[in-house]
């Protein structure tokens, strides 16, 4: 199977989840939950599941139910976005090629919808079924605080919002981007180990591999908002500039800020090495995440 057509079904799968978990739009209250699919459905890369399942299927070919934890990243991401584009944070327009969610359903809907997709998110993984309690409850752990405060999302959409009236330095810098957006792919990643039950060598491999991974991610993320089209990128190109965000070429420039994810690339390939060929699929997304255009 070509990569393409490996992320294609791979894409497929999730989106079946997805529709599995998340209610009908006739279900009552009917606005929620047109709200939720809404900016679900509106066509993301599905990144995080696709990394979930990758590094799940290093250690244990096709865990059966695993596309039902790898959906709830993406639960956990949509309403990130969600809440991201909100006026009282980027005040964006535009998502996914998108309008975004609150132009559509209205501010109160948009935040809801956040809260009802991250509260969905805990509940799936409670009731997942094919794996034992203790390993439930690691995801769980595993999905909180990397969605949390301390270290994880919260915590860096708030550096990042208060970044936008400081001086940009490497520390601030590098706290924004490990929390922000680092530290759900990493735990997207061993999110997959902890499912298919890796070794404590094997999910030290897959840490340092999400964490690099993820530092790129995010790298590229900021280059491209200055290099490629809202059209391109299905939301608003030129942002960060705009908005004075601490980002990666704010710090570093362009040229030293393309090294940098280069950096991170070998590094993520590295950190595959025990895995030998089993790893392919894994050192392509990481590929895939240095070499996109949106
Ligand atoms: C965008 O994430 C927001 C960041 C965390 C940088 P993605 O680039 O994964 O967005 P989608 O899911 O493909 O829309
Ligand atoms: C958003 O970072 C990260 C999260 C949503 C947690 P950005 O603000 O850079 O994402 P985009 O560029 O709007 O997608
Ligand atoms: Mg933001
Ligand atoms: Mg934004
Ligand atoms: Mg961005």
């Amino acid at each position: 199977m070509t990569l393409k057509e490996y992320l294609a079904a791979r894409i497929e799968v999730v989106d079946q989840a997805l529709q599995r978990w998340v209610p009908a739009e006739s279900v009552e209250p009917e606005t929620i939950h047109r709200a939720m699919r809404y900016s679900l459905f509106a066509g993301g890369k599905r990144i995080r599941p696709i990394l979930c399942m990758a590094a799940s299927d290093v250690v244990h070919p096709d865990a059966p139910g695993i596309e039902d934890a790898a959906a709830t990243l993406e639960m956990i991401h949509t309403y990130s976005l969600i809440h991201d584009d909100l006026p009282a944070l980027d005040n964006d327009d535009l998502r996914r090629g998108m309008a975004t969610n609150h132009k559509v359903f209205g501010e109160a809907m948009a935040i809801l919808a956040g809260d009802s997709l991250l509260t969905l998110a805990f509940q799936v993984l409670s009731e997942l079924s094919e794996i034992g309690a203790e390993q439930r409850s690691r995801l769980v752990l595993e999905l909180a605080s990397a969605s949390g405060t301390v270290g994880g999302m919260i915590g860096g959409q708030v550096h990042d919002i208060e970044g936008e009236r400081m001086t940009p330095t490497a520390e601030l810098l590098e706290k924004i981007h490990r929390a922000k957006t680092g530290a759900l792919l990493r735990a997207s990643v061993r999110m997959g180990g902890i499912y298919a039950g890796a070794s404590a060598a094997e999910m030290q491999a897959l840490t340092a591999y999400g964490e690099h991974a993820g530092l790129a991610f995010q790298i590229v993320d900021d280059i491209l908002d200055m290099e490629e089209s809202s059209a391109a990128l299905g939301k608003t190109a030129g942002k960060d500039l705009a908005q004075q965000k601490i980002t990666f070429p704010a710090v570093y420039g362009l040229a030293e800020s393309k090294r940098m994810a280069e950096e991170e690339r070998q590094k993520a390939h590295a950190a595959l090495e025990r895995f030998g060929n089993h790893g392919t699929r894994l050192r392509e997304i990481a590929d895939l995440i240095v070499d996109r255009k949106s």
